[in-house]
């Protein structure tokens, strides 16, 4: 049994004419959740990791609007590296997966998204506690098994 939904990689439509691009995301239409909160990340250079956590309640959507940055997902028994690198391109990170956002580009304006307000008793920020925690919640998801 697995019960962590698995990353997704978002294309969002772009509003383009000749006065430029127009990227617009509505709660539960264009991303899966409503969304309660907005933060943004800047100023972090190439030798800064970030996040370096996993969320009990809460999903973020992540977008460059500016610049480029990785995040490495970890389900504990699996990772994979995203390079966000457009400003409408997203990642869509359920709750209980362990990220980390590196390699910043100087310009990089890393957007979030989330469904819910912060709460710092909802992070778990030991990854040794992350992993015992997802055996019990029925096993990190397998790149093989996500479909
Ligand atoms: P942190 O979770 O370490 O940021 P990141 O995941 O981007 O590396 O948060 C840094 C500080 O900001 C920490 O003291 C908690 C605070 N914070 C809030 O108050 N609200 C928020 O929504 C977030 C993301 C952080």
């Amino acid at each position: 049994m697995n019960n962590i939904k698995k990353v997704e990689v978002m294309k969002f439509n772009q509003l383009g004419d000749e006065r430029g691009h127009l990227v617009v995301i509505e709660g539960c239409k264009d991303i899966p959740f409503e969304i309660s909160r907005i933060f943004y990340i800047y100023g972090s250079d190439t030798s800064v990791i970030r996040g370096q956590h996993a969320n009990k309640d809460s999903e973020f959507v992540l977008i460059n609007v500016s610049g480029k940055s990785k995040v490495k997902i970890d389900y504990g028994n699996s990772q994979e590296i995203i390079e966000l690198s457009e400003p409408h391109m997203g990642i869509y990170i359920p709750k209980m997966i362990w990220k980390e956002m590196y390699d910043f580009s100087e310009d990089s304006v890393l957007l979030v998204l989330s469904n819910f307000k912060y709460n710092s008793d909802e992070y778990i920020r030991d990854y040794n506690e992350y992993l015992s925690l997802i055996n019990e919640y029925g096993g990190g998801s397998k790149n093989e098994d996500q479909s």
